[in-house]
């Protein structure tokens, strides 16, 4: 990590995997808000084909590009590397979208996440939480990320798509590859023989599941999305599966994330964790804090669409653009102590976006199971300690643990 704190700025290059072994680089993020808050890197060490790119690594600098999507496009691609995920799968997606075509689309998915819509999982969560923390309850150990995080939050999003509990390792497991694309354990086969192989066969199981409800109509997501209707548009059978996907990617592994940071930081803070035990209505703040610090997201890319400047930087059109959120969110100009882990905080972030047309949709879905699960994991297992190395997932888009062993009673 030295290197990078002493290298020459114009020979840093921030998405290089050897910054990258133990999650977000904070210590070049810092370094960069304080010397140079819109970076050029010249490349990607592990993708030579990828050309350099700019990071931007303040609050105030993340929130302008993401409020101007004219400038800068979401359309041409969404992550650093165009050689890592198919273009056409991250376009089919509104996330890969720019307006018009984005907003007709997000219009026709928000009928899903309503907050009547979200209230309505209330209990289901619960009850999926507290299945799932029983399988564990009476061992000694277990691994919090694969045993409690993975089946809790495949379930969930799951249920609420309208999938039954036989698909949620295939849809996992597919997601796990997608995201993770530059970590070997987790994208064993390749993306393209995934795109080849599982993507066909999770289209047919969607398209099964959409004719079902055609016929018979449910209550679930995916009835809301074929019987949606803005100015007499509907989605069509593709934008239907492309948000699926994107609903099953971003419910996934989001959600894994930031309860498994959350529970690691409240085992290394056991001061803060005893906060929550004594007052319960903590817990909204503590999860607010551990999107703050550990947002499940590293970036969101766009891509200059003119010449333009930004923090002084010249931009040419065609330039991609990264907005780091672990560096934003502990922005020293917005929090005092960023580093430190403060359950009482509260705070405002951009673990969800920076505003504009992109924000997250999940939001109130997310809140929500992240609420219920640390409350519940807290409150059955107040002494429970991390027990052995906790391992990061090798990704600069995808910032998760990937292992957390735990001793559950201590
Ligand atoms: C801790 C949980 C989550 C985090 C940290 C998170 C974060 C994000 C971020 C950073 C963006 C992009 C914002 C931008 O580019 O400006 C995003 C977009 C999105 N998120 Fe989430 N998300 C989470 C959970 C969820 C969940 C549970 C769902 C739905 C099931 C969801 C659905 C979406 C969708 C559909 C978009 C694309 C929105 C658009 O392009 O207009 N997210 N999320």
């Amino acid at each position: 990590m030295a290197i990078s704190t002493q290298q020459p700025l114009d020979s840093l290059r921030v998405a290089d995997d050897a910054l990258w072994t133990e999650g977000a680089p904070h210590d070049v993020f810092r370094r960069l808000r304080r010397e140079c808050p819109v970076h050029w890197s010249s490349g990607i060490s592990q993708s030579p084909a990828d050309a350099g790119f700019w990071s931007v690594t303040t609050a105030e600098l993340i929130h302008e590009v993401s409020r101007d999507w004219e400038t800068y496009s979401s359309a041409q691609n969404i992550i650093l590397t165009d050689h890592a995920v198919p273009l056409e799968l991250i376009q089919g997606m509104f996330i890969g979208m720019d307006p018009p075509k984005h907003d007709r689309i997000k219009a026709l998915f928000q009928r899903g996440f309503t907050p009547k819509a979200i209230a309505r999982h209330e209990e289901k969560i619960l009850e999926i939480t507290t299945r799932v923390l029983d399988t564990v309850a009476d061992r000694e150990t277990c691994d919090l990320v694969s045993d409690v995080a993975q089946p809790v939050v495949a379930r969930v999003i799951g249920s609420f798509m309208g999938l039954s509990p036989e698909d949620d390792i295939p849809w996992a497991t597919a997601i796990n590859t997608l995201l993770g694309f530059g970590d070997p354990d987790l994208n064993p086969k390749g993306i393209e023989q995934l795109v080849a192989e599982d993507v066909p066969m999770l289209f047919e199981r969607c398209m099964t599941l959409v004719a079902e409800r055609r016929a018979n109509p449910t209550d679930d997501l995916l009835s809301t999305l074929i019987f949606a209707e803005v100015d007499g548009d509907q989605l069509t059978d593709v934008e239907i599966f492309a948000g699926f996907v994107l609903l099953m990617a971003a419910g996934n592994d989001s959600t894994k994330a930031t309860y498994t940071s959350c529970m690691r930081a409240l085992m290394e803070n056991p001061d803060e964790r005893q906060k929550l035990i004594d007052d319960p209505s903590l817990v909204p703040s503590a999860v607010e804090e551990a999107l703050r610090m550990f947002p499940a997201f590293a970036h969101f890319r766009r891509t200059a669409t003119k010449e333009t400047t930004l923090g002084g930087c010249p931009i040419h059109a065609g330039d991609k653009v990264a907005l780091w959120y672990p560096s934003s969110n502990r922005d020293e100009s917005v929090y005092s102590d960023p580093d430190r882990f403060d359950v009482t905080r509260n705070p405002e972030h951009q673990a969800f976006g920076a505003g504009g047309r992109h924000f997250c949709l999940g939001t109130a879905l997310a809140r929500l199971e992240l609420r219920i699960l640390v409350a519940e994991t807290v409150r059955r297992f107040p002494r429970m300690a991390i027990d052995g190395a906790p391992t990061w997932v090798l990704s600069q888009f995808s910032s998760q643990l990937k292992s957390l062993p735990v001793r559950l009673h201590t």
